[in-house]
């Protein structure tokens, strides 16, 4: 019986040995320390020239929504419908479970009991109206006091269309505060509503791209329908 121990001793010596040289890895770590060096880096200074991996950030106004530290009061992009339209779906999919759908700060998580330390903010105050659209893109970016960011989940050129749909929800609730008056207003409902859903179902006006010879030339304006014809 007791011949046993010092054989399991042995054995578990030697697998405690195995293990080490995994962790012990004569290597150096990044912006770790180096004492070959004469800066005692362990990273060597970037060579003149060298290229970003990826695409290269040199537009400041739309990766940080800031020049010189001051806040863009002008979209970087150029404001058009299907820019306000793409912010709208994001803004709906990220932003109002909290913000609610006019930005009023009274979203289903915000009414059902999620407390957070502080109350959602509400878009249609005096300082949120005047702030640069600047603004808006770094508190999707960064965060903003109890509000996490939202960097990973919608890219830069996403977080232009929100900030741009999110103006719009606030010229929406507060005209006179933009400069409009009620009789603008009225007018703008009344150029606006009818044209919303009278485009691209022009069927022959596509013609032109549409394959010669193929059957579905009535949904050749469809990207799939392009696909289709030129597998064939
Ligand atoms: C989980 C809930 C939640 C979601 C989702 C959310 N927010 Fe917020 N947001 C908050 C809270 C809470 C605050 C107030 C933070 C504070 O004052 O500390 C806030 C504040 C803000 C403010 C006001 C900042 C200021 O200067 O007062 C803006 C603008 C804003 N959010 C934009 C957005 C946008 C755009 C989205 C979608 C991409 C979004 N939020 C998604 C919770 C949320």
């Amino acid at each position: 019986m007791n011949r046993r121990l010092p054989l399991f001793a042995i054995a578990a010596l030697s697998l405690a040995g195995c293990h080490t040289d995994m962790w012990r890895q004569p290597k150096g770590e990044p912006l770790g320390e180096n004492d070959f060096f004469p800066d005692g880096q362990m990273s060597r200074p970037l060579l003149t020239g060298t290229i970003a991996r990826g695409k290269i950030r040199k537009d400041d106004a739309f990766f940080t929504g800031a020049v010189n530290g001051k806040w863009v009061d002008t979209l970087p992009v150029p404001l058009t419908k299907a820019l306000l339209e793409r912010g709208q779906e994001r803004y709906n999919v990220y932003c109002s479970p909290c913000h609610g759908q006019i930005g009023d700060g009274n979203g289903m998580i915000a009414n059902r009991g999620f407390t957070l330390k502080r109350p959602v903010g509400n878009y249609h105050t005096d300082r949120l109206r005047k702030m640069p659209v600047g603004h808006f893109y770094d508190v999707i970016t960064n965060g903003y006091g109890a509000m996490y960011s939202y960097s990973s989940r919608v890219e830069p050129s996403d977080r232009w269309a929100i900030v741009a749909y999110i103006r719009a929800l606030q010229v929406s609730q507060s005209p006179e505060a933009y400069g409009m008056d009620r009789f603008e207003v009225e007018a703008l409902k009344k150029t606006h509503a009818p044209a919303a859903g009278t485009e691209s179902h022009g069927g022959g006006s596509h013609a032109g791209e549409s394959h010669a010879g193929e059957s579905h030339a009535g949904e050749s304006h469809s990207g799939e329908a392009h696909a289709e014809g030129a597998a064939h």
